[in-house]
């Protein structure tokens, strides 16, 4: 078998296996990025062999077997999806297609939040609610009428005195998960689906879930509507729920604005959206285009920018913290998300690497989600291959090739060298210079880095003995640059306030805030490096770990000298 007839397969079994769990046991288990890309690639490997293009394959129609449903129903026509986009030219294309289709020169198009959530149909007979089914496979659905009835916004009866009830009434629309200002669930399907297949919904869970309806059919044709948008507001009468966040537009720059301001208003509104909605408002030119087997030819969803890309992993290389945790971190290749170019991505520990179980050139789902950093969510299991390269636990530290052990509860992997580690100096004189700490602005941390690695600075004290004549060695480092620097490290030892010093200094869990709560008990340095484990575990704020790893430190006769040395008459640090 040819390779690509291969893949074809294999992506197609996949699909449907998708299919089957998101249309039929309403669970997902991949986010809607990871489906659009397989479907995707589907597309394009079914290019390169249209002749294996059959009407079965998940990019025709959506194959999935109903046989889990304890009562299903009929739909009255099938419930199908439509084709996203994903940028303004799409858009363009889109209604160009239209528009010569019709031969006309503008569209009227209805443009609606695509409301992430569970798609249901609710039938009404002579006003009364008869029945609900969500989508199933699109032509045969399950009967949720049990618990689409305990959604408060959605009326049991529509009673109308100005107009006429059509005898029967099919309206179809999104369930969703109310959403509160924290609350944003990332699988919000997972959420409302499971909330509707419950045999009885809870108080609490109705209270959770809202509707809004986004289509309708008349089916006894008492009533007739040109206009999906005016179908829509006629709804209202019955105080059926529609979006208020519905407009009907023409123009395709007109249509980015609407995008952009819902894209702008996501995070405020009360239910999750993925995109927005673009339909032809007139049924008459819907009916003209009609449907395939999957998708109605009249809508687009146009998607807004996902927060989740597909990458490699390149390499993993270690860092080394300043209380010698190591750190693995993927080299990616370059994704941009959201306007952030991202190459790399901590992996925060090694157990973290076997939960996800992450080898280096595995294909991988990266996450950023607002200003967050980005994070690997999750491994293509599927797309690796006999390249993948496991990532190795390292034995030796791989800055100064000391010893590693386990640490902290066993979470995470120590280089044991302490401050013989460059890495673990380097980063206890970036901290120590640090606003906070000490306060040297100048001395930079690429300044620090080649100042350690010149051997010009092998302990905290050397900061104070640095001369002109040591700066200007540097690359980029001139005359008069050097003077401030050696200016800024004098004005630094004037005036040190105690909870900085003790700050500065680096110790294990110490942070400012620890910081004053030893200098208020301990008022000077020297009755600190002596107290016992028993009279710091008194202090109200400091537990027993943080008051061993103090006690620790100044039992270490190298770090005792260098705390008296730098408060003595030579280096002369003013402590306040
Ligand atoms: S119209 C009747 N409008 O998106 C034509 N669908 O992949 C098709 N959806 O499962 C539906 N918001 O449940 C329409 N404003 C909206 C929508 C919307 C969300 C869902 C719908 C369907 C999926 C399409």
């Amino acid at each position: 078998m040819g390779k690509i007839k291969r893949k074809i397969i294999g992506i197609r079994k996949l699909i449907n296996y998708w299919n089957y769990l998101y249309y039929v046991k309403n669970k997902p288990i991949v986010s809607d990025y990871e489906y659009d890309q397989a479907i995707k690639e589907l597309i394009l490997l079914e290019n390169l062999r249209p002749d294996l293009i059959t009407s079965e394959s998940p990019t025709q129609k959506i194959n999935v077997n109903i046989k889990n449903f304890h009562n299903s129903i009929h739909h009255i026509s099938p419930m199908l999806s439509f084709n996203s986009i994903y940028n303004y030219s799409d858009l363009i294309n889109f209604d160009n297609k239209i528009r010569n289709i019709f031969k006309i020169n503008r569209v009227v198009y209805c443009c609606e939040p695509k409301i992430d959530g569970v798609a249901v149909s609710i039938l009404y007979k002579n006003g009364k609610l008869k029945y609900a089914v969500t989508r199933g496979n699109g032509y045969i659905g399950e009967n949720i009428t049990n618990n689409i009835v305990t959604i408060s916004s959605i009326p049991l009866s529509i009673k109308n005195n100005i107009t006429k009830i059509p005898s029967l009434l099919e309206i179809r629309g999104e369930v969703f998960l109310i959403r509160n200002n924290k609350s944003n669930l990332l699988n919000e399907r997972n959420n409302v689906a499971g909330a509707l297949r419950k045999s009885n919904l809870d108080i609490s869970g109705k209270k959770l879930l809202g509707f809004y309806c986004y289509s309708a059919n008349i089916l006894s044709k008492e009533l007739f509507f040109d206009y999906h948008y005016n179908l829509l507001q006629h709804l209202k009468l019955y105080n059926i729920p529609i979006n208020k966040y519905i407009s009907c537009f023409t123009d395709t720059k007109d249509i980015i604005k609407y995008y952009n301001n819902m894209y702008k208003k996501k995070s405020l509104l009360n239910f999750n959206t993925d995109g927005i909605v673009v339909k032809i408002n007139s049924f008459a030119m819907q009916k003209k285009l009609g449907v395939t087997n999957k998708v109605h030819k009249w809508a687009v969803a146009y998607k807004f920018p996902s927060h989740e890309k597909i990458t490699t992993i390149k390499d993993v290389i270690y860092q080394v913290g300043r209380t010698g945790v190591i750190t693995p971190v993927a080299k990616l290749d370059m994704i941009n998300i959201a306007g952030a170019n991202i190459t790399s991505t901590s992996l925060h520990n090694f157990n973290e690497i076997k939960k996800l179980n992450i080898m280096i050139n595995d294909t991988v789902i990266v996450s950023r989600i607002g200003d967050v950093i980005p994070k690997i969510i999750k491994v293509l299991l599927y797309k690796r291959n006999s390249n993948a390269i496991r990532i190795k636990i390292p034995s030796k530290c791989p800055v100064c090739s000391s010893a590693t052990k386990y640490s902290f509860g066993k979470t995470k992997l120590i280089c044991t060298g302490k401050l013989n580690c460059s890495a673990q100096f380097i980063e206890l004189v970036k901290h120590f210079v640090s606003k906070d700490a000490v306060n040297i602005p100048g001395l930079g941390n690429k300044l620090i880095s080649k100042l350690v690695s010149n051997n010009i600075i092998s302990n905290l004290i050397d900061i104070f003995y640095l001369q002109e004549i040591d700066l200007i060695k540097i690359n980029g480092i001139n005359h008069k640059l050097a003077k401030k620097i050696i200016y800024e490290i004098k004005q630094s030892k004037k005036n040190i306030n105690l909870p900085n010093f003790i700050y500065s200094l680096g110790i294990n869990g110490v942070g400012i805030v620890t910081s004053i709560l030893l200098s208020k008990f301990y008022k000077n340095i020297n009755s600190l490096a002596v107290s016992d484990i028993k009279t710091l575990t008194q202090i109200k704020g400091i537990g027993l770990k943080i008051a061993k790893n103090i006690y620790d430190f100044f039992q270490d006769k190298n770090n005792l000298m260098i705390v008296k040395t730098l408060t003595s008459k030579d280096v002369g640090l003013k402590i306040i």
